[in-house]
């Protein structure tokens, strides 16, 4: 019976594959409701329910998401599995996992042709003994492509045979043990502009996406095949992105079957409506999603309040994936905060405050695993866990990070500085009145403070590309100065209006309407991106962003020998703003900059620090402070 009920559960994943029809679904909810009955006539339980039947009170994930008949899951890896903690709770809580890394190419093929599998066989020997069902992660990815393939030559029929053996060799070793795979992650441009660069872009061109789809189904013609990515959860232009991407494979029989949202949130930032709307629209074209990656940090201090309204987060965005038809697993990218990778990765996110999971670092459950808990047990028609008035209060906004922190008092290392010292990716003195002429010269900088970017989610490949910054104003105008260390200056590959974010490029983002909480963009609020290509374009200049058009901006841009400078100056009084300067009168500011080695932007610096995603263009709550300072 056993083996019957492990049959009807796997077949009830592969069904979903016709989600839409019904024929199969009632066959499926037949055979399930047999298994149901036969599992509590032998073992007194509910069928997928192996552990004995207890109080909501100590029910766990796992054992409420076996009665919703769900799939709730982790991102796990071996490499922890020496902590006795992080194994009793990653089989308790979670009927899936995804492996972390082992599954990615550059563990499974480190040399060419020679593959690795041991790590990841751990796991699934994991899996199989706690009957855990495994997300496979991922076969082909822009990251993790080992060195022999990133630093190789190939031609273009080569790279797709090396791409078909991988995936042949990989899908075809779990064929029957792997019920599901992200066969491409990640592979659409940040704002859905096209595919971003990868290695398998350049060496196939933009149609390896598909084949990867088809190499995949070929291997394991049962296997849930999703497409996966991130910033694409609500509506917006990369979910469109997306949609039209699968959309099109859809209608011209490629073979996919779901996509996942992968869900990397930070607090409170969840707009569950538009991951509803998105959510809906995949469904209708008979796709499956997925939260695949679910985590929710915070970028300073989380306190008891940030905590709660996690849990609200989790809590909100579980259930607008139990309401969605079509939405078949929710999987958190780790077990414990104590190994969150946005703690550890090296990926340009590491923060050791964050605490985006279910569990704290002692393994103690925190408020969202009770949130998790609650709306899986009113799911299944179970008592809930959270009274009302514990679930409203966790939609309460704490207060918001740029508010709570502290500033030192004002300090100068350099007496000749006009202003103090700047707070590293939080807070710039800017001197006033000082005198600034736009001519591409830096004289009349002088004692300004300097600030290097030195930090952000996309590293330089060579670190050879760096930025420093100023800011300083007079009665009229603000002025910015940027100096960018750049071996190779790029621009003129993209319309300098529209994608100027692809090329070397400075942004100085302004939020002047004295809201330093803000969350949305508004009138008062700027983002202006200013291109290289101002350097052959002097009269009148790129400006690009979001509410760039708001405000005038005047630029001069020159190379320089060890890159090139952009000078740039908006004035106090716009249609949007009035500011006069006063020393400690406060700006909303963030500065970024853009680097392309190549055909796409492949670095990002950004100066605040709350800001570790590129998310400024959307959240001004994440940019830093600008004070005024008067220059004696
Ligand atoms: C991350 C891992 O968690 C880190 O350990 C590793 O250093 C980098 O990759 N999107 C994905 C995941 O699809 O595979 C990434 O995992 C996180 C972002």
């Amino acid at each position: 019976m056993k083996r019957y009920c492990n049959v009807v559960l796997r077949y009830k994943i592969l069904s979903t594959k016709n989600l839409f029809e019904e024929k199969v679904m009632l066959k499926d909810h037949y055979r399930l409701l047999i298994c149901v009955l036969l599992m509590t006539v032998f073992v007194g339980g509910t069928a997928a329910d192996a552990h004995p039947v207890q109080q909501n009170a100590t029910q766990t994930i796992r054992q409420l998401a076996d009665k919703n008949h769900f799939y709730f899951g982790a991102a796990a890896s071996p490499t922890h599995f020496g902590d006795s903690k992080y194994v009793a709770t990653l089989s308790r809580e979670f009927n899936m996992l995804t492996p972390e890394n082992e599954a990615k190419f550059c563990s499974l093929q480190p040399e060419q042709g020679q593959f690795d599998f041991r790590a990841f066989d751990k796991l699934m020997d994991f899996a199989n003994q706690n009957k855990m069902v495994v997300r496979g992660h991922n076969l082909v990815w822009h990251q993790c492509v080992p060195g022999w393939l990133a630093t190789g030559k190939f031609s273009r029929d080569e790279a797709i045979k090396l791409m078909h053996d991988h995936i042949y060799t990989v899908v075809g070793r779990y064929k029957g043990r792997i019920p599901m795979w992200d066969v491409v992650n990640e592979a659409i441009a940040d704002g859905g502009s096209g595919l971003r660069n990868s290695p398998w872009k350049q060496f196939i061109g933009d149609d390896y996406v598909e084949m990867a789809f088809r190499f995949a189904h070929e291997a394991d013609p049962d296997a849930l095949l999703f497409y996966n990515d991130y910033s694409a959860e609500g509506m917006n232009a990369k979910s469109n992105a997306v949609y039209a991407m699968v959309k099109d494979f859809v209608a011209r029989g490629v073979p996919i079957n779901g996509v996942g949202l992968q869900s990397h949130f930070r607090v409170g930032e969840i707009d569950e409506a538009g991951v509803a709307q998105n959510m809906k629209r995949l469904g209708d074209l008979g796709l499956q999603v997925q939260i695949t990656e679910m985590d929710d940090d915070y970028p300073v201090g989380s306190t008891a309040a940030i905590l709660q309204q996690q849990a609200g987060d989790y809590r909100q965005l579980l259930q607008t994936c139990l309401e969605s038809s079509n939405c078949t697993a929710f999987v958190t990218w780790g077990v414990t905060d104590l190994y969150s990778w946005l703690r550890t990765s090296n990926s340009g996110f590491s923060n050791p405050d964050v605490k985006p999971l279910l569990f704290d670092d002692d393994y103690q459950p925190k408020p969202a695993y009770d949130a998790v808990r609650d709306i899986l047990a009113r799911h299944a028609g179970e008592a809930p866990i959270l009274t009302d008035d514990q679930v409203a209060a966790m939609s309460v906004a704490p207060e918001p990070a740029v508010v709570q922190v502290q500033l030192p008092p004002p300090h100068k290392t350099d007496l000749a500085q006009l202003a103090p010292d700047p707070v590293p990716g939080a807070a710039y003195y800017a001197p006033f009145p000082v005198t600034i002429k736009l001519d591409g010269k830096t004289d009349d900088w002088a004692n300004i403070p300097r600030v290097t970017l030195d930090q952000g989610p996309t590293m330089p490949a060579n670190n050879t590309t760096s930025m420093t910054f100023a800011v300083a104003a007079d009665a009229k105008n603000i002025y910015f100065l940027a100096d960018v260390k750049d071996s190779k200056v790029i621009y003129g590959k993209h319309d300098p209006l529209t994608e100027w974010y692809n090329e070397d490029s400075v942004e100085f983002y302004i939020n002047a309407t004295g809201d330093l909480t803000l969350t949305a963009y508004k009138p008062g609020v700027v983002q202006l991106g200013i291109p290289a290509a101002n350097i052959t374009n002097p009269a009148k200049p790129f400006v690009g962003g979001s509410n760039s058009g708001d405000v005038p901006v005047q630029v001069v841009a020159v190379n320089t020998d060890e890159g090139y400078r952009i000078e740039a100056s908006v004035p106090l009084v716009t249609d949007v703003w009035k500011r006069v300067p006063l020393t400690l009168a406060k700006l909303g500011f963030q500065v970024h900059l853009n680097g392309a080695s190549g055909d796409a932007r492949d670095t990002k610096l950004i100066w605040s620090t709350y800001d570790t995603d590129d998310q400024s263009y959307m959240n001004p709550s994440l940019f830093g402070q600008l004070i005024f300072w008067r220059a004696n």
